[in-house]
């Protein structure tokens, strides 16, 4: 099975092509409806958008409008990455405050304070962060409290088109960066260290237009990878690089899966002895918070006592009451799931999609419970995996797409 294009590292490269007025085309763009509204979002400041066979281009020579409006913002967190990039480029940006998963309070005054630092004067005005930079973005020391995704991204872009040079510290360190970083180098924009703590940003008066490549998503691979141990069986992603997986993978193996790794590939089969392990969810390189309600599904599938603990948001337990309706034995304690695996414990149910990873995880439920299991609201998987019913059912799966 083919590995998708990332969404994760999709949605901020499309963002960043409202710093260039040239031409930009983006191949492995997935279909989904994140990448759906970002392009709506560009095309209301003014981008022209054409997508055919695999690619995705867009041309924005100027920006008519610098404003995101909340009936597209709400539906999607990222959206809020329209700010560093229209200040930087416009000077000026209306962005409202986003809504997205329901998966804790997921506040941005990271992103906030550090425009701030680079010149930026920002004011809350009904919903929306209204922001102006009369004399441009300038570069600055942005040392973070938390190494957030969102922001790295956000001050990476705003950075590139800023003036003499931005350090950020404690960034992000996850392979969407570099890939962000790689984006905007391609269109000339001088950035070093990203992948490590620090980043070393040199504006540009401009940037040109671009040909490129999303990467692979991580978090779509692993979902198919465990689609097969799951049920007993094996699964085979190809695509991708299991370098960017690697405490993911390196779980699997403390957890008895047979995992075997080639150029671009990597198989997942079930494990002859399963162990019970202990996690804890981490900024990269640590276990990636989007893939613990899968592992959670399947842990609760298999033998042994396992433990997860979830640090980056508060709020991502969602999953578990559904999958206990299905059999699972999983107890919230303090911060932490304990899950005592049982083989064969699932029984099929109707359950409700919480959030699009917690969404991922009742599919894989479903996949192992005896009887029909049927998952209401997926168009919270419909935000992030691209045909994953088509994908499974190649795996053996048999699930359909029915109306709610
Ligand atoms: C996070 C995940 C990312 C995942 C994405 C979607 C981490 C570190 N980040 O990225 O891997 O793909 O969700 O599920 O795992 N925070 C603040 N103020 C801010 C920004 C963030 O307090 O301005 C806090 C958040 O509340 C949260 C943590 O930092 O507790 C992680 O935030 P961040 O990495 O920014 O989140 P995303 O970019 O959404």
């Amino acid at each position: 099975m083919a590995a998708s294009g990332s969404k994760n590292a999709a949605l901020p490269i499309l963002f960043a092509t409202l710093l260039t007025p040239g031409r930009v085309k983006l191949g492995r763009v997935p279909e989904l409806k994140d990448i759906a509204t970002t392009l709506q979002l560009l095309a209301g400041v003014g981008a022209k958008v054409s997508r055919n066979a695999g690619f995705v281009e867009i041309d924005i020579p100027r920006l008519t409008s610098t404003e995101a409006p909340y009936d597209l913002v709400r539906t999607m967190r990222a959206s809020i990455l329209m700010l560093g990039p229209l200040l930087a480029r416009e000077k000026a940006a209306k962005v409202s405050l986003p809504g997205g998963c329901a998966i804790g309070s997921r506040p941005v005054d990271i992103h906030l304070s550090a425009l701030e630092k680079m010149g930026a004067s920002l004011r809350l005005e009904q919903g929306y962060v209204v922001g102006e930079c009369a004399k441009g973005l300038r570069g600055a020391e942005i040392p973070f409290r938390f190494p957030s995704v969102g922001a790295t991204e956000q001050i990476l872009m705003a950075a590139t088109l800023a003036e003499g040079k931005t350090v950020i510290r404690n960034a992000a360190r996850e392979p969407e960066i570099v890939n962000l970083a790689d984006f905007l180098r391609s269109m000339g924009g001088k950035i070093e260290g990203d992948g490590g703590t620090d980043i070393e940003i040199e504006g540009v008066a401009k940037l040109s237009g671009s040909t490129f490549d999303v990467m692979f998503d991580r978090i779509e691979a692993a979902t198919l990878l465990l689609a097969g141990p799951i049920t007993g069986g094996s699964a085979k992603v190809t695509g991708m690089d299991a370098g960017a997986l690697t405490s993911f993978l390196d779980l699997l193996k403390k957890a008895g899966i047979k995992v075997n790794v080639g150029k671009d590939w990597v198989e997942c089969s079930a494990a002859q002895n399963p162990q019970g392990v202990e996690f804890v969810t981490e900024p990269y390189p640590g276990y990636p918070t989007d893939i613990q309600a899968q592992m959670m599904a399947y842990l609760a599938a298999v033998g042994g006592v396992s433990k997860v603990q979830e640090t980056i948001f508060e709020n991502r337990f969602m999953h578990v009451p559904e999958l206990v309706r299905m059999g699972a034995d999983i107890r919230i304690e303090g911060g932490m799931a304990v899950v005592h695996g049982k083989q064969g414990c699932y029984q099929g149910a109707t359950v409700m999609a919480t959030d699009l990873r917690a969404s991922a995880s009742l599919v894989l439920a479903g996949l192992a419970a005896q009887g029909t299991t049927r998952v209401r609201r997926i168009y919270h998987l419909d935000r992030g995996y691209e045909h994953l019913e088509t994908k499974l059912n190649k795996l053996g799966a048999a699930i359909v797409r029915a109306p709610e």
